[in-house]
């Protein structure tokens, strides 16, 4: 259950394996961020990124979503191509990177053993990711990187995964919404070719344009 504000404490235990993995790294490295990832960006923007969850030397040593870890690289460069970014991503919090009209958050918001949520935890997630969405006034766009975020994002719409399945390049009407959808950025998938540069622009491109278009679904 989210705490009062929506919002995961520092000290979230409705994970265990999480928090105990939390606890490890809290002891390996003390400098390091280590606790549930906000989501970054205005509350009133109309984009939302869905991720998977922090990588454990990126956002989770970071304190901010994709910043430190290879994904980041092309998440960012390709934000700033269709303007929802602006500034120097610098691969770290302080880098002054600002998100214009889009946010980001991930649908699971601690770092998990070897980047892979259980499916209790991103059920049991997935009570901030609806807090994260109810609270944005003006949103029209979801953008889901991976399976594993588009699948949350349509449980937490109440729609059928059957009738709304994940690919790549993938567009569904939720609601009001729209879902977006597209191969995650990661480091593996961008160096086995499954997701090139180009693709991952294409999703960010189709997004802009439906903005632009001013459409609803
Ligand atoms: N960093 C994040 O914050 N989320 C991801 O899905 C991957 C890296």
């Amino acid at each position: 259950m989210p705490q009062a504000n929506g919002k995961p404490g520092r000290d979230c235990p409705l994970c265990p394996r999480l928090a105990a993995f939390r606890k490890t790294w809290r002891a390996n490295e003390p400098t390091w961020f280590n606790a549930p990832v906000p989501s970054f960006g205005p509350r009133e923007a109309r984009v939302l990124i869905v991720g998977l969850a922090p990588g454990l030397q990126g956002a989770n040593r970071t304190g901010r979503p994709f910043t430190g870890d290879y994904a980041g690289v092309l998440l960012y460069e390709t934000l700033k191509h269709y303007r929802f970014a602006r500034g120097q991503y610098g691969a770290h919090p302080d880098d002054g990177l600002e998100l214009t009209d889009c946010r980001i958050t991930n649908a699971v918001r601690c770092v998990p053993p070897e980047n892979k949520p259980t499916t209790a935890e991103i059920a049991t997630c997935r009570d901030f990711l609806k807090a994260t969405i109810a609270e944005m006034p003006k949103l029209r766009a979801l953008v889901a990187l991976g399976k594993i975020a588009h699948d949350s994002v349509v449980t937490t719409f109440g729609a059928k995964k059957s009738a709304t399945p994940f690919k790549h390049g993938g567009r569904h009407a939720l609601g009001e919404f729209n879902l977006f959808s597209s191969y995650h950025c990661s480091r593996y998938n961008t160096n086995t070719g499954v997701l090139t540069p180009e693709m991952f622009r294409d999703v960010f491109a189709n997004v802009r344009r439906y903005l632009d278009s001013g459409s609803r679904p």
